[in-house]
């Protein structure tokens, strides 16, 4: 496609899809020519929201999430991700997407927002609706028809729960911090402050479970790579930068605006030689651009000292991924517990994968791993 057809519309998304590693930086960019809103105006999240409000909305949590404030709470993610480990190896076998990959970035952020650990199934269920929307909301454009609905009254219950909790034992966290944020003198209405708990509460999870499972699907793919891992640890940050190139958790073909953006053009407007009209989707095909030839060298190769590796699979400019900063903290932490703790693991390979069905993420259902501690 990128040589042939770098701009092709797919009218199972309803909307252009690119290829190339510069044409989707280019619509990533310009977001006055490409809009993360939806056309009927309205948003949950800051994901679909266009500057001025993006911008504010957006600064209010800049902070919290920052690489060196997220680097602060590694005893905390470590303790997580211990905890879950230990107990799968206590039980002697291991299914890594349900007895780990799920429930460590819940709990990450669950703690985060300072919520307590024992609702972590419910917000799975929670992202799996919003997840399982979206991408019913493709099916139903291509015809096929599905849907399902977020329990928004539980949601807010929750928040309300979790906003009492701390007005009684105040504690820092992401929740005080949305609670006191104002925006030119004015405080989140209750609708933004929700959207804004759901957005962090559900944005980050599904991704990084399935980059963690990615992970175990790229190593077992590449055995020398996790040998060398094991030679030398300072290589994992820059493993876990090329599992987000190779098998990206969001290939880029997001189907819905609500989790991760297309973009609408707000003019016509020319890419490829193609012209887009005003108020047409564009989607970028990020597995794509992250093997476009002309930013990596040997892109085929599984390569973890790749360096400089400028994937796309946080995407780029304004709505660059918030949580990219802990994302990559779970899964270099989870890397090395691997390394510790379960370093002669290995895929079973007599149950055939599955992949996780919807539009928005790629990965596999169930990883079973078989180790001898
Ligand atoms: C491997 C894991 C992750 C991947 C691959 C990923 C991917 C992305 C991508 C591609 C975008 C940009 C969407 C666009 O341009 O429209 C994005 C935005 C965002 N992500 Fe992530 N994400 C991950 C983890 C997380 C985590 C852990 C959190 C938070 C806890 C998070 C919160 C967000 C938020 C709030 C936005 C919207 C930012 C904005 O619009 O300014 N993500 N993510």
């Amino acid at each position: 496609m990128r040589q042939n057809q770098p701009i092709w519309y797919d009218s199972s998304l309803g909307g252009w899809r690119l290829f190339c590693y510069e044409d989707i930086v280019r619509v990533q960019n310009d977001y006055q020519t490409f809009s993360s809103e939806p056309s009927n105006g309205g948003s949950f999240s800051i994901i679909a929201l266009d500057p001025p409000r993006h911008r504010q909305l957006r600064s209010l949590v800049t902070p919290a999430f920052s690489a060196r404030t997220i680097l602060q709470q590694t005893p905390r993610i470590q303790r997580i991700a211990r905890e879950l480990l230990e107990t799968a190896l206590a039980r002697g076998a291991m299914d890594m997407v349900a007895d780990f990959a799920v429930p460590f970035p819940i709990l990450v952020i669950a703690d985060l927002l300072g919520l307590p650990p024992d609702n972590w199934q419910r917000v799975k269920e929670w992202t799996d609706t919003l997840i399982n929307q979206s991408s019913s909301e493709v099916a139903q454009r291509s015809g096929r028809n599905a849907s399902s609905t977020l329990p928004l009254d539980e949601i807010s219950r929750v928040l309300a729960q979790a906003t009492q909790d701390h007005h009684q034992q105040p504690r820092e966290s992401l929740l005080r911090l949305l609670l006191a944020a104002e925006v030119d003198g004015q405080r989140l209405t209750e609708q933004e402050l929700l959207g804004f708990f759901l957005t962090l509460l559900v944005a980050g999870n599904i991704t990084t479970t399935q980059l963690l499972g990615n992970a175990i699907l790229c190593f077992d793919e590449n055995p020398e790579a996790w040998e060398q891992l094991q030679r030398d640890r300072s290589l994992v940050a820059s493993a876990v930068e090329e599992v987000l190139r190779y098998l990206p958790p969001n290939r880029g073909t997001g189907g819905s605006r609500t989790i991760i953006g297309g973009r609408r053009a707000t003019t016509d407007v020319e890419i490829c030689g193609q012209l887009i009209r005003r108020g047409e989707e564009v989607f970028v095909t990020t597995i794509s651009a992250n093997f476009d030839e002309h930013h990596f060298s040997d892109p085929d190769r599984f390569d973890i000292g790749r360096m400089p590796n400028h994937h796309l699979s946080f995407g780029h400019g304004i709505h660059f991924c918030l949580g990219a900063p802990l994302a990559r903290l779970e899964t270099k932490i989870a890397l090395e517990l691997l390394l510790d703790l379960l370093p002669n693991w290995r895929l079973l390979h007599n149950v055939p994968l599955e992949q996780i069905r919807n539009h928005i993420v790629f990965g596999a259902q169930r990883l079973p791993l078989v180790f001898s501690t």
